[in-house]
């Protein structure tokens, strides 16, 4: 019998060690086949996902011995916690373990959109030499205006202050004293018109829906960076798209979209938008980060699954 099913890559050394345990069912693409994996899950005590497996509804009603989930991530808008708690199942994310490798994508997209640099290639190719062109900012002396202010948040504070840069952080739940030591505590709007780089580390809820529109776009500064690492949907894509192509924001990276994974039809909205860095959902996701994510949450289930939890 099955012990614990893996519905998404996870890092073989953990796998490995969960396997001297336990039985386990380890398919990366199983979130895909949703019948095989309403089969797997009838009788398991344990199973792990990542983002694109939505722990709620049928699924979880038909996991009737689920004792734990283990996410590999941080986010928890993929599972119906209100449900499992009513069912005390155990949720573990990993919690701190990929957040300096969000950290390392907020930094590098930040001096990289300030430079301009990426976009040197394309007109390299074509036989150009724009020297005098892309001419771009250092992103010392500049101020980072973080949108939210949690556990990610707090390590970009520290790595952008490392820089040279000022920090500002916007977020009503963390009450003042605690953790803001040199980061400016602002309301949104503040936040939006003096930030030069602003980065999202919002958690997805119905209040953090839509939070970042083209009301928000307007009151940021013409050549503003604008950063979202934390999860799609906090952002509208087209008002984004309509700053950006109307000369109203400077550049942007987006790691996450409303609809994941992103497909032609939705990836066309971005079609000709300056200064947009568009990447599959990977900033958490390191050679680094996975070996932590999963190692900690493979202990963690082990833990739950033995009572040390
Ligand atoms: N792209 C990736 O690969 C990746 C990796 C890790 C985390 N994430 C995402 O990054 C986000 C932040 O993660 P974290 O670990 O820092 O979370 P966290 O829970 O530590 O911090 C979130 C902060 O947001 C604040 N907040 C909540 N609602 C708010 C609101 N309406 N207005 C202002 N602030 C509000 C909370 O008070 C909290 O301080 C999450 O959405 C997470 O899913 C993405």
């Amino acid at each position: 019998m099955t012990d614990i099913v893996i519905t998404e890559f996870m890092d073989e050394a953990a796998v490995a060690t969960l396997k001297a345990r336990y039985s386990v069912h380890h398919d990366p693409e199983l979130f895909g086949k949703p019948d095989e994996l309403a089969t797997l899950v009838a009788d398991i005590p344990a199973l792990i996902v990542r983002n694109q497996t939505q722990v709620r509804g049928a699924l979880l009603a038909g996991a009737k011995n689920l004792k734990v989930v283990g996410r590999l991530g941080v986010g928890l808008d993929n599972i119906d916690m209100e449900a499992c708690s009513a069912r005390a199942i155990q949720v573990f994310p990993a919690t701190g373990a990929n957040s300096l490798s969000v950290v390392e994508y907020v930094i590098g997209t930040a001096m990289t959109l300030l430079r301009g640099a990426y976009f040197a290639n394309s007109a390299m190719i074509a036989g150009e030499f724009p020297k005098t062109k892309l001419i771009g900012r250092e992103i010392a002396g500049k101020r980072m205006g973080l949108v939210g202010f949690g556990a990610i948040a707090r390590d970009a504070a520290r790595h952008a202050r490392a820089l040279g840069m000022t920090v500002a952080a916007y977020d009503p739940y963390v009450p003042a004293g605690d953790a803001w030591q040199g980061i400016e505590k602002l309301e949104l709007d503040a936040l939006l018109a003096t930030s030069d780089v602003i980065s999202i580390h919002l958690p997805l809820t119905p209040e953090t829906r839509g939070l970042i529109g083209e009301a928000a776009f307007a009151k940021m500064k013409p050549d503003a960076i604008l950063i979202n690492a934390a999860r799609g949907g906090i952002m509208d894509e087209a008002a984004l798209v309509a700053a950006l192509k109307g000369g109203c924001l400077g550049g942007a990276a987006l790691d996450v979209f409303e609809q994941e994974p992103l497909k032609a039809d939705g990836a066309k909205l971005f079609a000709g938008t300056p200064n947009l860095i568009l990447t599959p959902h990977i900033a958490g996701n390191t050679v680094e980060s996975n070996g932590r994510v999963s190692g900690l949450v493979a202990e963690r289930v082990m833990a739950a699954l033995e009572g040390r939890a």
